[in-house]
Protein backbone atom coordinates (compact mmCIF):
# COMPACT_ATOMS: atom_id res chain seq x y z
CA UNK A 1 0.00 0.00 0.00
CA UNK A 2 1.38 3.38 -0.67
CA UNK A 3 1.44 6.25 0.94
CA UNK A 4 1.01 8.41 -1.74
CA UNK A 5 -2.18 9.04 -2.93
CA UNK A 6 -3.44 7.51 -6.28
CA UNK A 7 -4.36 11.09 -8.27
CA UNK A 8 -0.83 11.71 -7.58
CA UNK A 9 0.91 8.98 -8.96
CA UNK A 10 -1.39 9.35 -12.16
CA UNK A 11 -0.46 12.83 -12.29
CA UNK A 12 3.49 12.10 -12.25
CA UNK A 13 2.90 9.27 -14.73
CA UNK A 14 1.21 11.53 -16.67
CA UNK A 15 3.29 14.13 -16.84
CA UNK A 16 6.73 12.31 -16.67
CA UNK A 17 7.61 11.81 -20.44
CA UNK A 18 9.55 8.43 -20.96
CA UNK A 19 11.67 9.52 -23.12
CA UNK A 20 13.44 13.15 -21.17
CA UNK A 21 13.48 10.52 -18.25
CA UNK A 22 15.69 7.94 -20.01
CA UNK A 23 17.80 10.40 -21.58
CA UNK A 24 19.51 11.17 -18.12
CA UNK A 25 20.91 8.27 -17.86
CA UNK A 26 20.76 6.89 -21.44
CA UNK A 27 22.07 8.70 -24.91
CA UNK A 28 19.07 7.66 -27.14
CA UNK A 29 18.83 7.51 -31.02
CA UNK A 30 15.60 7.87 -32.82
CA UNK A 31 15.02 4.77 -34.54
CA UNK A 32 11.94 4.29 -36.67
CA UNK A 33 8.48 5.44 -34.13
CA UNK A 34 11.12 4.29 -31.02
CA UNK A 35 14.13 5.19 -30.06
CA UNK A 36 16.96 2.91 -29.15
CA UNK A 37 19.84 3.24 -27.21
CA UNK A 38 22.52 0.89 -25.04
CA UNK A 39 21.25 -0.71 -22.31
CA UNK A 40 21.95 1.02 -18.72
CA UNK A 41 21.26 -2.47 -17.01
CA UNK A 42 23.58 -4.77 -18.51
CA UNK A 43 26.92 -4.84 -20.46
CA UNK A 44 26.11 -4.48 -23.93
CA UNK A 45 27.83 -3.11 -26.96
CA UNK A 46 24.54 -2.79 -29.40
CA UNK A 47 21.39 -1.16 -28.43
CA UNK A 48 19.02 -3.26 -27.57
CA UNK A 49 17.41 -0.95 -25.12
CA UNK A 50 14.17 0.70 -26.55
CA UNK A 51 11.87 3.25 -25.24
CA UNK A 52 8.38 3.93 -27.15
CA UNK A 53 7.57 7.43 -26.40
CA UNK A 54 4.08 7.00 -27.28
CA UNK A 55 3.20 4.18 -25.20
CA UNK A 56 5.75 5.43 -23.04
CA UNK A 57 7.25 2.11 -22.07
CA UNK A 58 10.80 0.65 -22.18
CA UNK A 59 11.76 -2.83 -22.93
CA UNK A 60 15.60 -4.04 -23.54
CA UNK A 61 15.23 -6.92 -25.85
CA UNK A 62 19.05 -7.82 -25.00
CA UNK A 63 18.02 -8.33 -20.53
CA UNK A 64 14.18 -8.34 -20.85
CA UNK A 65 13.86 -5.87 -18.51
CA UNK A 66 11.22 -3.31 -19.22
CA UNK A 67 8.00 -1.31 -17.83
CA UNK A 68 7.52 2.66 -17.64
CA UNK A 69 8.87 5.63 -16.13
CA UNK A 70 8.26 4.70 -12.58
CA UNK A 71 9.49 1.06 -13.21
CA UNK A 72 12.80 2.70 -15.01
CA UNK A 73 13.76 4.78 -12.01
CA UNK A 74 12.98 1.82 -9.36
CA UNK A 75 15.56 0.14 -11.19
CA UNK A 76 18.34 2.45 -12.07
CA UNK A 77 18.22 4.58 -8.66
CA UNK A 78 17.46 1.64 -6.96
CA UNK A 79 14.33 2.75 -5.20
CA UNK A 80 11.24 1.60 -3.91
CA UNK A 81 8.31 2.23 -6.01
CA UNK A 82 7.22 5.35 -3.22
CA UNK A 83 10.36 6.49 -3.26
CA UNK A 84 10.33 6.76 -7.34
CA UNK A 85 7.21 8.46 -7.43
CA UNK A 86 8.90 11.08 -5.47
CA UNK A 87 11.91 11.22 -6.96
CA UNK A 88 9.94 11.56 -10.44
CA UNK A 89 7.35 14.09 -8.64
CA UNK A 90 10.53 16.70 -8.10
CA UNK A 91 11.75 16.46 -11.27
CA UNK A 92 8.34 16.96 -13.08
CA UNK A 93 6.79 19.53 -10.48
CA UNK A 94 4.16 17.81 -8.70
CA UNK A 95 4.19 18.49 -4.81
CA UNK A 96 3.34 15.21 -2.95
CA UNK A 97 1.59 15.59 0.53
CA UNK A 98 1.48 12.56 2.00
CA UNK A 99 -0.89 11.24 3.96
CA UNK A 100 -0.29 10.22 7.46
CA UNK A 101 0.49 6.28 7.53
CA UNK A 102 -1.31 3.82 8.91
CA UNK A 103 0.24 1.87 12.29
CA UNK A 104 1.92 -1.24 10.40
CA UNK A 105 3.43 1.28 7.43
CA UNK A 106 4.59 3.30 10.17
CA UNK A 107 6.18 0.53 12.11
CA UNK A 108 7.82 -0.76 8.83
CA UNK A 109 9.61 1.79 7.66
CA UNK A 110 10.03 3.77 11.11
CA UNK A 111 12.96 1.56 11.87
CA UNK A 112 14.87 2.30 8.79
CA UNK A 113 14.48 6.11 8.61
CA UNK A 114 15.47 6.22 11.96
CA UNK A 115 18.83 4.68 11.49
CA UNK A 116 19.41 6.77 8.92
CA UNK A 117 18.77 9.97 11.25
CA UNK A 118 20.70 8.67 14.04
CA UNK A 119 23.73 8.65 11.88
CA UNK A 120 22.89 11.95 10.43
CA UNK A 121 22.48 13.03 14.16
CA UNK A 122 26.38 11.15 14.49
CA UNK A 123 27.63 13.05 11.48
CA UNK A 124 26.22 15.97 12.42
CA UNK A 125 27.24 15.67 16.30
CA UNK A 126 31.30 15.05 14.58
CA UNK A 127 31.15 17.42 11.84
CA UNK A 128 30.06 20.60 14.20
CA UNK A 129 33.04 19.57 16.59
CA UNK A 130 35.56 19.37 13.92
CA UNK A 131 34.38 22.76 12.73
CA UNK A 132 34.11 24.91 15.83
CA UNK A 133 35.12 22.57 19.12
CA UNK A 134 37.85 23.40 20.81
CA UNK A 135 38.05 19.51 21.56
CA UNK A 136 38.46 19.20 17.36
CA UNK A 137 41.53 20.91 16.87
CA UNK A 138 43.47 17.79 16.57
CA UNK A 139 41.22 17.23 13.65
CA UNK A 140 41.55 20.49 11.95
CA UNK A 141 45.69 19.87 12.35
CA UNK A 142 45.14 16.46 10.76
CA UNK A 143 43.33 17.85 7.80
CA UNK A 144 45.63 20.91 7.33
CA UNK A 145 48.54 18.72 7.35
CA UNK A 146 47.17 16.80 4.61
CA UNK A 147 46.27 19.64 2.39
CA UNK A 148 42.79 18.65 2.51
CA UNK A 149 40.91 22.34 2.00
CA UNK A 150 37.44 23.43 3.53
CA UNK A 151 35.29 22.67 -0.17
CA UNK A 152 36.37 18.81 -0.14
CA UNK A 153 36.26 18.39 3.44
CA UNK A 154 32.57 20.29 3.56
CA UNK A 155 31.70 17.77 0.54
CA UNK A 156 32.61 14.78 2.49
CA UNK A 157 30.93 16.03 5.37
CA UNK A 158 33.78 15.16 7.09
CA UNK A 159 34.22 15.01 11.19
CA UNK A 160 36.18 14.42 14.27
CA UNK A 161 35.80 12.22 17.04
CA UNK A 162 37.63 13.16 20.34
CA UNK A 163 39.65 11.47 22.45
CA UNK A 164 36.69 10.64 25.09
CA UNK A 165 34.50 7.65 25.76
CA UNK A 166 31.09 9.30 25.62
CA UNK A 167 30.93 12.58 23.89
CA UNK A 168 28.69 11.02 20.89
CA UNK A 169 26.74 8.70 24.07
CA UNK A 170 26.28 11.57 26.05
CA UNK A 171 24.95 13.81 22.65
CA UNK A 172 22.33 10.66 21.63
CA UNK A 173 21.16 11.00 25.15
CA UNK A 174 20.21 14.06 25.24
CA UNK A 175 18.79 13.70 21.89
CA UNK A 176 16.71 10.81 23.54
CA UNK A 177 18.09 8.34 21.07
CA UNK A 178 17.38 4.88 21.73
CA UNK A 179 20.62 3.69 22.46
CA UNK A 180 19.90 0.06 21.41
CA UNK A 181 19.63 1.46 17.86
CA UNK A 182 22.79 3.66 18.09
CA UNK A 183 24.55 -0.03 18.90
CA UNK A 184 22.91 -1.42 16.02
CA UNK A 185 24.84 0.97 13.58
CA UNK A 186 27.91 0.45 15.74
CA UNK A 187 28.37 3.99 16.83
CA UNK A 188 28.11 2.99 20.20
CA UNK A 189 29.36 -0.20 22.21
CA UNK A 190 27.92 -1.65 25.05
CA UNK A 191 30.66 -3.38 27.92
CA UNK A 192 28.95 -6.80 29.09
CA UNK A 193 26.19 -5.43 31.71
CA UNK A 194 27.63 -2.38 31.52
CA UNK A 195 27.70 1.10 30.21
CA UNK A 196 27.55 2.30 27.20
CA UNK A 197 30.94 3.98 25.64
CA UNK A 198 31.76 5.46 21.88
CA UNK A 199 33.21 3.58 19.25
CA UNK A 200 35.22 5.94 17.73
CA UNK A 201 37.73 8.24 19.74
CA UNK A 202 40.47 10.48 18.80
CA UNK A 203 39.62 9.43 14.69
CA UNK A 204 39.19 11.94 11.88
CA UNK A 205 35.48 10.70 10.62
CA UNK A 206 34.64 9.74 7.18
CA UNK A 207 30.65 9.31 6.39
CA UNK A 208 29.87 6.65 4.46
CA UNK A 209 26.83 7.92 1.86
CA UNK A 210 24.91 5.43 -0.53
CA UNK A 211 24.25 6.77 -3.93
CA UNK A 212 21.81 9.00 -2.65
CA UNK A 213 23.74 10.75 -0.32
CA UNK A 214 21.96 8.99 2.86
CA UNK A 215 24.03 8.56 5.49
CA UNK A 216 24.53 4.95 6.32
CA UNK A 217 27.89 4.59 8.26
CA UNK A 218 31.18 6.08 8.98
CA UNK A 219 35.24 5.22 8.72
CA UNK A 220 37.63 6.63 10.93
CA UNK A 221 40.59 7.05 10.54
CA UNK A 222 43.58 7.59 13.28
CA UNK A 223 45.44 10.85 13.87
CA UNK A 224 49.26 9.30 13.72
CA UNK A 225 50.57 5.61 12.89
CA UNK A 226 49.26 3.52 15.65
CA UNK A 227 47.04 0.51 14.49
CA UNK A 228 44.23 -0.53 13.20
CA UNK A 229 44.30 2.85 11.15
CA UNK A 230 40.96 2.38 10.26
CA UNK A 231 37.88 1.10 12.33
CA UNK A 232 34.77 1.52 9.76
CA UNK A 233 30.58 0.93 10.61
CA UNK A 234 29.79 -2.67 10.71
CA UNK A 235 26.86 -4.33 8.74
CA UNK A 236 23.70 -3.30 9.84
CA UNK A 237 20.02 -2.97 7.90
CA UNK A 238 21.14 0.03 6.24
CA UNK A 239 24.79 -0.69 5.69
CA UNK A 240 25.72 -3.60 3.39
CA UNK A 241 29.86 -3.27 2.30
CA UNK A 242 29.82 -5.34 -0.45
CA UNK A 243 27.23 -2.98 -1.99
CA UNK A 244 28.12 0.06 -1.52
CA UNK A 245 30.88 2.28 -3.53
CA UNK A 246 32.31 5.09 -1.06
CA UNK A 247 31.63 8.37 -3.18
CA UNK A 248 29.33 7.29 -5.50
CA UNK A 249 26.63 10.45 -4.40
CA UNK A 250 29.64 12.47 -5.18
CA UNK A 251 30.71 11.23 -8.51
CA UNK A 252 27.25 8.96 -10.14
CA UNK A 253 26.93 12.24 -12.55
CA UNK A 254 30.76 13.08 -13.31
CA UNK A 255 30.50 9.07 -14.41
CA UNK A 256 27.54 9.40 -16.56
CA UNK A 257 28.94 12.23 -18.26
CA UNK A 258 32.37 11.02 -19.09
CA UNK A 259 30.98 7.21 -19.63
CA UNK A 260 33.53 6.24 -17.53
CA UNK A 261 34.82 6.04 -13.65
CA UNK A 262 37.82 4.73 -11.47
CA UNK A 263 37.83 2.89 -9.23
CA UNK A 264 40.75 3.47 -5.90
CA UNK A 265 40.68 1.66 -2.84
CA UNK A 266 40.91 4.02 0.19
CA UNK A 267 38.84 7.65 1.85
CA UNK A 268 42.11 9.33 1.26
CA UNK A 269 42.26 8.39 -2.72
CA UNK A 270 39.16 9.45 -3.06
CA UNK A 271 39.16 11.88 -1.44
CA UNK A 272 42.60 13.63 -3.34
CA UNK A 273 40.97 12.83 -7.08
CA UNK A 274 37.86 14.87 -5.60
CA UNK A 275 40.23 17.89 -4.77
CA UNK A 276 42.24 17.63 -7.99
CA UNK A 277 38.59 18.12 -9.86
CA UNK A 278 39.03 14.42 -11.31
CA UNK A 279 35.06 13.92 -9.67
CA UNK A 280 34.47 10.55 -11.44
CA UNK A 281 35.47 8.29 -8.83
CA UNK A 282 34.25 5.64 -6.37
CA UNK A 283 36.42 3.65 -4.00
CA UNK A 284 36.09 0.16 -2.37
CA UNK A 285 37.44 1.04 1.17
CA UNK A 286 39.16 -1.99 2.25
CA UNK A 287 36.61 -4.68 0.77
CA UNK A 288 37.65 -6.88 -2.20
CA UNK A 289 35.53 -5.59 -5.38
CA UNK A 290 32.35 -7.69 -5.91
CA UNK A 291 29.81 -8.43 -8.28
CA UNK A 292 27.33 -5.82 -6.93
CA UNK A 293 29.66 -3.24 -6.76
CA UNK A 294 30.77 -3.97 -10.71
CA UNK A 295 26.38 -3.99 -11.52
CA UNK A 296 26.22 -0.61 -9.67
CA UNK A 297 29.13 0.86 -11.76
CA UNK A 298 27.53 -0.73 -14.56
CA UNK A 299 24.16 1.57 -14.40
CA UNK A 300 27.16 5.01 -14.57
CA UNK A 301 29.64 3.74 -16.93
CA UNK A 302 30.72 1.64 -19.40
CA UNK A 303 34.38 1.55 -19.28
CA UNK A 304 36.36 1.35 -15.90
CA UNK A 305 39.96 2.55 -14.54
CA UNK A 306 41.08 0.57 -11.62
CA UNK A 307 43.74 3.14 -9.34
CA UNK A 308 45.21 1.16 -6.75
CA UNK A 309 49.06 1.57 -5.31
CA UNK A 310 51.79 0.97 -6.87
CA UNK A 311 52.82 -1.42 -4.28
CA UNK A 312 52.35 -5.52 -4.66
CA UNK A 313 49.34 -5.49 -2.69
CA UNK A 314 47.46 -2.95 -4.88
CA UNK A 315 48.91 -5.11 -8.09
CA UNK A 316 47.54 -8.34 -6.24
CA UNK A 317 44.00 -6.40 -5.66
CA UNK A 318 44.21 -5.12 -9.58
CA UNK A 319 44.86 -8.84 -11.20
CA UNK A 320 41.73 -9.89 -8.19
CA UNK A 321 39.65 -7.33 -9.94
CA UNK A 322 40.24 -9.03 -13.38
CA UNK A 323 38.25 -11.78 -13.49
CA UNK A 324 35.31 -9.96 -11.97
CA UNK A 325 35.49 -7.40 -15.51
CA UNK A 326 36.07 -10.53 -17.75
CA UNK A 327 32.53 -12.02 -16.31
CA UNK A 328 30.80 -9.15 -16.28
CA UNK A 329 32.34 -7.72 -19.13
CA UNK A 330 33.18 -4.33 -18.50
CA UNK A 331 35.76 -3.23 -19.95
CA UNK A 332 38.62 -2.51 -17.75
CA UNK A 333 41.87 -0.54 -17.92
CA UNK A 334 44.91 -0.37 -15.13
CA UNK A 335 46.45 2.81 -14.02
CA UNK A 336 49.66 2.14 -13.17
CA UNK A 337 51.38 4.21 -10.22
CA UNK A 338 54.84 3.89 -9.56
CA UNK A 339 56.38 1.94 -6.47
CA UNK A 340 55.57 3.09 -3.54
CA UNK A 341 53.03 5.82 -4.38
CA UNK A 342 49.15 5.90 -3.61
CA UNK A 343 47.08 8.43 -5.79
CA UNK A 344 47.23 10.32 -2.81
CA UNK A 345 50.67 11.02 -2.81
CA UNK A 346 51.15 10.71 -6.63
CA UNK A 347 49.13 13.79 -7.08
CA UNK A 348 50.77 15.69 -4.09
CA UNK A 349 54.44 14.94 -5.45
CA UNK A 350 53.57 14.93 -8.89
CA UNK A 351 50.49 17.23 -9.97
CA UNK A 352 47.23 16.52 -11.86
CA UNK A 353 49.54 16.93 -14.79
CA UNK A 354 51.29 13.86 -14.71
CA UNK A 355 48.08 11.98 -13.03
CA UNK A 356 46.65 12.54 -16.52
CA UNK A 357 49.78 11.59 -18.39
CA UNK A 358 49.19 7.90 -16.69
CA UNK A 359 45.69 7.60 -16.96
CA UNK A 360 46.37 8.33 -20.63
CA UNK A 361 48.95 5.41 -20.90
CA UNK A 362 46.15 3.10 -18.85
CA UNK A 363 46.58 -0.57 -20.45
CA UNK A 364 43.95 -2.60 -20.35
CA UNK A 365 43.71 -4.82 -17.58
CA UNK A 366 44.46 -8.07 -19.65
CA UNK A 367 47.24 -6.32 -21.30
CA UNK A 368 48.18 -5.71 -17.52
CA UNK A 369 47.58 -9.12 -16.31
CA UNK A 370 50.16 -10.77 -19.35
CA UNK A 371 53.00 -8.37 -18.29
CA UNK A 372 53.24 -9.36 -14.87
CA UNK A 373 53.21 -13.02 -16.36
CA UNK A 374 55.64 -12.11 -17.94
CA UNK A 375 57.91 -11.27 -14.99
CA UNK A 376 57.03 -13.74 -13.29
CA UNK A 377 57.89 -17.31 -15.52
CA UNK A 378 60.77 -17.23 -17.92
CA UNK A 379 59.65 -17.13 -21.27
CA UNK A 380 63.45 -18.14 -22.31
CA UNK A 381 62.31 -21.62 -21.05
CA UNK A 382 59.58 -23.90 -22.80
CA UNK A 383 58.40 -24.73 -18.91
CA UNK A 384 57.95 -20.81 -18.41
CA UNK A 385 56.16 -20.71 -21.83
CA UNK A 386 53.85 -23.26 -21.05
CA UNK A 387 53.47 -21.95 -17.99
CA UNK A 388 52.38 -18.92 -18.65
CA UNK A 389 50.10 -19.67 -21.42
CA UNK A 390 48.17 -22.52 -18.90
CA UNK A 391 47.45 -19.33 -16.66
CA UNK A 392 46.70 -16.92 -19.43
CA UNK A 393 43.99 -19.41 -21.07
CA UNK A 394 41.17 -19.43 -18.93
CA UNK A 395 41.08 -15.99 -18.82
CA UNK A 396 41.44 -15.29 -22.61
CA UNK A 397 38.86 -17.36 -22.84
CA UNK A 398 36.35 -15.33 -21.33
CA UNK A 399 37.03 -12.07 -23.35
CA UNK A 400 34.05 -11.50 -25.00
CA UNK A 401 35.01 -9.43 -28.24
CA UNK A 402 36.09 -11.82 -30.76
CA UNK A 403 38.57 -8.77 -32.18
CA UNK A 404 40.89 -8.12 -29.32
CA UNK A 405 40.39 -12.22 -28.20
CA UNK A 406 42.32 -12.90 -31.60
CA UNK A 407 44.97 -9.39 -31.11
CA UNK A 408 45.92 -10.74 -27.70
CA UNK A 409 46.14 -14.23 -29.26
CA UNK A 410 48.65 -12.48 -31.49
CA UNK A 411 50.65 -10.65 -29.29
CA UNK A 412 51.22 -13.15 -26.68
CA UNK A 413 52.28 -15.88 -29.50
CA UNK A 414 54.66 -13.16 -30.75
CA UNK A 415 55.95 -12.32 -27.49
CA UNK A 416 56.47 -15.98 -26.44
CA UNK A 417 57.55 -16.93 -29.78
CA UNK A 418 54.90 -19.68 -30.11
CA UNK A 419 52.50 -20.69 -33.25
CA UNK A 420 49.59 -18.80 -32.98
CA UNK A 421 47.38 -21.55 -34.36
CA UNK A 422 48.60 -23.63 -31.46
CA UNK A 423 47.15 -21.11 -29.17
CA UNK A 424 43.98 -20.72 -31.05
CA UNK A 425 43.42 -24.33 -30.92
CA UNK A 426 44.07 -24.21 -27.09
CA UNK A 427 41.21 -21.76 -26.74
CA UNK A 428 39.22 -23.66 -28.26
CA UNK A 429 37.35 -20.84 -29.94
CA UNK A 430 37.60 -20.26 -33.39
CA UNK A 431 39.55 -17.35 -34.52
CA UNK A 432 37.24 -14.42 -35.97
CA UNK A 433 34.33 -14.66 -38.79
CA UNK A 434 32.32 -11.80 -39.76
CA UNK A 435 29.14 -12.69 -38.27
CA UNK A 436 31.58 -12.41 -35.06
CA UNK A 437 31.99 -8.66 -35.78
CA UNK A 438 29.96 -6.43 -33.44
CA UNK A 439 26.40 -5.97 -34.74
CA UNK A 440 25.58 -2.33 -35.66
CA UNK A 441 22.53 -1.11 -34.53
CA UNK A 442 20.35 -1.15 -36.85
CA UNK A 443 20.51 -4.37 -36.82
CA UNK A 444 18.86 -5.13 -33.53
CA UNK A 445 15.44 -5.59 -34.46
CA UNK A 446 13.02 -6.78 -31.55
CA UNK A 447 12.12 -10.31 -31.97
CA UNK A 448 9.27 -10.59 -34.19
CA UNK A 449 8.91 -14.59 -34.08
CA UNK A 450 6.26 -14.17 -31.21
CA UNK A 451 4.01 -16.97 -30.35
CA UNK A 452 0.45 -17.08 -31.00
CA UNK A 453 -0.77 -16.05 -27.83
CA UNK A 454 1.87 -13.19 -27.64
CA UNK A 455 1.04 -12.59 -31.51
CA UNK A 456 -2.55 -12.26 -30.86
CA UNK A 457 -2.15 -9.75 -27.04
CA UNK A 458 -0.06 -7.29 -29.28
CA UNK A 459 -3.25 -7.29 -31.80
CA UNK A 460 -5.28 -6.43 -29.09
CA UNK A 461 -3.13 -3.84 -28.28
CA UNK A 462 -3.39 -2.35 -31.67
CA UNK A 463 -7.23 -2.81 -33.11
CA UNK A 464 -10.43 -2.61 -31.01
CA UNK A 465 -12.00 -5.25 -33.06
CA UNK A 466 -9.64 -7.19 -31.90
CA UNK A 467 -10.70 -7.16 -28.17
CA UNK A 468 -13.96 -6.88 -28.96
CA UNK A 469 -13.24 -10.57 -30.62
CA UNK A 470 -11.69 -11.82 -27.68
CA UNK A 471 -14.32 -10.63 -25.07
CA UNK A 472 -16.86 -12.47 -27.37
CA UNK A 473 -14.81 -15.73 -27.69
CA UNK A 474 -13.92 -15.85 -23.80
CA UNK A 475 -10.38 -14.64 -22.94
CA UNK A 476 -10.10 -17.73 -20.58
CA UNK A 477 -10.70 -19.83 -23.75
CA UNK A 478 -7.83 -17.96 -25.68
CA UNK A 479 -5.05 -17.84 -23.52
CA UNK A 480 -3.05 -19.41 -20.91
CA UNK A 481 -2.71 -18.76 -17.18
CA UNK A 482 0.50 -16.18 -17.14
CA UNK A 483 -0.95 -14.04 -20.20
CA UNK A 484 -4.77 -14.25 -19.26
CA UNK A 485 -4.40 -11.42 -17.05
CA UNK A 486 -2.58 -9.34 -18.70
CA UNK A 487 -5.72 -9.78 -21.97
CA UNK A 488 -8.07 -9.32 -19.17
CA UNK A 489 -6.52 -5.86 -18.07
CA UNK A 490 -6.32 -5.12 -21.84
CA UNK A 491 -9.74 -5.39 -21.84
CA UNK A 492 -10.70 -3.46 -18.61
CA UNK A 493 -8.46 -0.71 -19.55
CA UNK A 494 -10.49 -0.38 -23.25
CA UNK A 495 -13.46 0.22 -21.78
CA UNK A 496 -11.98 3.76 -20.48
CA UNK A 497 -12.57 6.32 -23.06
CA UNK A 498 -9.33 7.46 -24.05
CA UNK A 499 -8.36 4.20 -24.21
CA UNK A 500 -5.48 1.68 -23.52
CA UNK A 501 -3.10 3.48 -20.85
CA UNK A 502 0.01 1.23 -21.59
CA UNK A 503 2.06 3.16 -18.57
CA UNK A 504 -0.59 2.21 -16.30
CA UNK A 505 -1.16 -1.24 -17.54
CA UNK A 506 1.90 -1.80 -16.97
CA UNK A 507 2.05 -0.88 -13.33
CA UNK A 508 -0.99 -2.67 -12.77
CA UNK A 509 1.38 -6.06 -13.12
CA UNK A 510 2.66 -6.96 -10.11
CA UNK A 511 5.54 -9.29 -10.87
CA UNK A 512 8.62 -7.30 -12.41
CA UNK A 513 9.14 -10.46 -15.17
CA UNK A 514 5.63 -10.26 -16.42
CA UNK A 515 6.11 -6.37 -16.61
CA UNK A 516 8.77 -6.48 -18.31
CA UNK A 517 7.98 -9.04 -21.14
CA UNK A 518 4.63 -7.07 -22.02
CA UNK A 519 7.02 -4.21 -22.37
CA UNK A 520 8.38 -6.18 -24.65
CA UNK A 521 5.62 -7.39 -26.72
CA UNK A 522 4.12 -3.86 -27.12
CA UNK A 523 7.20 -2.31 -27.73
CA UNK A 524 6.30 -2.48 -31.67
CA UNK A 525 3.73 -3.38 -33.28
CA UNK A 526 5.01 -2.35 -36.94
CA UNK A 527 5.15 -6.10 -37.77
CA UNK A 528 1.69 -6.37 -37.14
CA UNK A 529 0.84 -4.72 -40.28
CA UNK A 530 0.94 -7.68 -42.20
CA UNK A 531 -0.71 -10.22 -39.91
CA UNK A 532 -4.10 -10.85 -40.65
CA UNK A 533 -5.97 -10.73 -36.92
CA UNK A 534 -8.77 -13.38 -37.74
CA UNK A 535 -6.20 -15.77 -38.85
CA UNK A 536 -4.31 -15.30 -35.50
CA UNK A 537 -7.16 -15.47 -33.57
CA UNK A 538 -7.95 -18.72 -35.03
CA UNK A 539 -4.44 -20.21 -34.54
CA UNK A 540 -4.57 -19.03 -30.83
CA UNK A 541 -7.85 -21.03 -30.45
CA UNK A 542 -6.65 -23.96 -32.21
CA UNK A 543 -3.30 -24.10 -29.81
CA UNK A 544 -5.00 -23.24 -26.87
CA UNK A 545 -7.32 -26.44 -28.12
CA UNK A 546 -4.44 -28.53 -28.70
CA UNK A 547 -2.50 -27.52 -25.05
CA UNK A 548 -5.95 -28.42 -23.72
CA UNK A 549 -6.65 -31.95 -25.16
CA UNK A 550 -3.68 -33.86 -22.93
CA UNK A 551 -2.59 -36.82 -24.34
CA UNK A 552 -3.14 -37.77 -20.67
CA UNK A 553 -7.10 -37.72 -21.54
CA UNK A 554 -6.40 -40.16 -23.86
CA UNK A 555 -4.23 -42.58 -21.48
CA UNK A 556 -6.78 -42.27 -18.72
CA UNK A 557 -9.68 -42.83 -21.11
CA UNK A 558 -7.84 -46.65 -22.28
CA UNK A 559 -6.79 -47.56 -19.01
CA UNK A 560 -10.66 -47.18 -17.64
CA UNK A 561 -11.81 -49.14 -21.11
CA UNK A 562 -9.39 -51.96 -20.39
CA UNK A 563 -11.55 -52.62 -17.17
CA UNK A 564 -14.76 -52.16 -18.33
CA UNK A 565 -17.35 -54.85 -19.69
CA UNK A 566 -17.80 -54.47 -23.56
CA UNK A 567 -21.82 -54.69 -22.26
CA UNK A 568 -21.87 -51.63 -19.99
CA UNK A 569 -23.37 -48.27 -20.65
CA UNK A 570 -19.98 -46.81 -19.96
CA UNK A 571 -18.11 -48.96 -22.18
CA UNK A 572 -19.51 -47.13 -25.01
CA UNK A 573 -19.81 -43.79 -23.71
CA UNK A 574 -15.76 -44.07 -23.67
CA UNK A 575 -15.26 -45.39 -26.70
CA UNK A 576 -17.52 -42.65 -28.38
CA UNK A 577 -15.94 -39.83 -26.58
CA UNK A 578 -12.46 -41.77 -27.76
CA UNK A 579 -13.37 -41.24 -31.05
CA UNK A 580 -14.44 -37.43 -30.48
CA UNK A 581 -11.30 -37.02 -29.31
CA UNK A 582 -9.10 -37.94 -31.94
CA UNK A 583 -11.08 -36.49 -34.54
CA UNK A 584 -10.35 -32.90 -32.84
CA UNK A 585 -6.97 -34.05 -32.75
CA UNK A 586 -6.46 -34.80 -36.20
CA UNK A 587 -8.34 -31.74 -37.46
CA UNK A 588 -6.19 -29.41 -35.06
CA UNK A 589 -2.78 -30.89 -35.86
N1 LIG B 1 41.17 0.09 5.40
C1 LIG B 1 40.40 -0.34 6.46
N2 LIG B 1 40.98 -0.75 7.61
C2 LIG B 1 42.31 -0.72 7.75
C3 LIG B 1 43.11 -0.31 6.68
C4 LIG B 1 42.52 0.12 5.50
O1 LIG B 1 39.20 -0.34 6.36
N3 LIG B 1 42.85 -1.11 8.90
C5 LIG B 1 40.49 0.53 4.17
C6 LIG B 1 40.10 1.99 4.23
O2 LIG B 1 38.89 2.14 3.56
C7 LIG B 1 41.22 2.67 3.52
C8 LIG B 1 41.54 1.67 2.44
O3 LIG B 1 41.34 0.42 3.05
O4 LIG B 1 40.81 3.92 2.99
C9 LIG B 1 42.91 1.78 1.89
O5 LIG B 1 43.86 1.62 2.91
P1 LIG B 1 45.13 2.55 3.01
O6 LIG B 1 45.74 2.71 1.69
O7 LIG B 1 45.95 2.01 4.11
O8 LIG B 1 44.48 3.91 3.53
P2 LIG B 1 44.30 5.35 2.86
O9 LIG B 1 42.86 5.65 2.77
O10 LIG B 1 45.09 5.47 1.64
O11 LIG B 1 44.82 6.30 3.98
P3 LIG B 1 46.19 7.11 4.06
O12 LIG B 1 46.28 7.91 2.80
O13 LIG B 1 45.96 7.94 5.25
O14 LIG B 1 47.27 6.13 4.22
MN1 LIG C 1 46.34 4.37 0.56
Amino acid sequence: MSMIPDDKINEVRERASILEIVSDYVSLRKSGANYQGICPFHGEKTGSFNVNPARGIFHCFGCGVGGNAISFIMKIEGLSFPEAVKFLAKRVGVTIEERPRTATEKRQSDERELLYKINGQAAAFYRQLLLNDPAGEAGRQYLERRGVDSATSEAYGIGYAPDKWDSLTRHLEQLRVPLDLAEKLGLIKRREGGRHYDAFRNRLLFVIADMHGRPIGFGGRVLDDSLPKYINSPESPIYHKSEVLFGLNLSKYAMREKGNGIIVEGYFDHLALYQAGIRNVVATCGTALTTGHIKLLQRYANKVYTLFDGDSAGRKATLRSMELFLDEKLPASVIELPPGDDPDTFLKTQGDGAFAGHLAKAKPIFEFFFSELLGQYDSGTVEGKVGTIEALTPHLMKIVNPIERDLYIKEISRKLGVDPRQMQKKIGRSPVSSADLAVPRERVKPRSNKGPEETLISLMGKYAGVIKRVRDYGAANLFSADLLPIAEAIMAHNDSEAGIDWALLLEQIDSTEERSRLAGIFMDDDHLDEIDANKAFDQCRMSRDRSMLKDGDVKELKKELSRLDSDSERYWEILRKLDTLRNKKSQLL
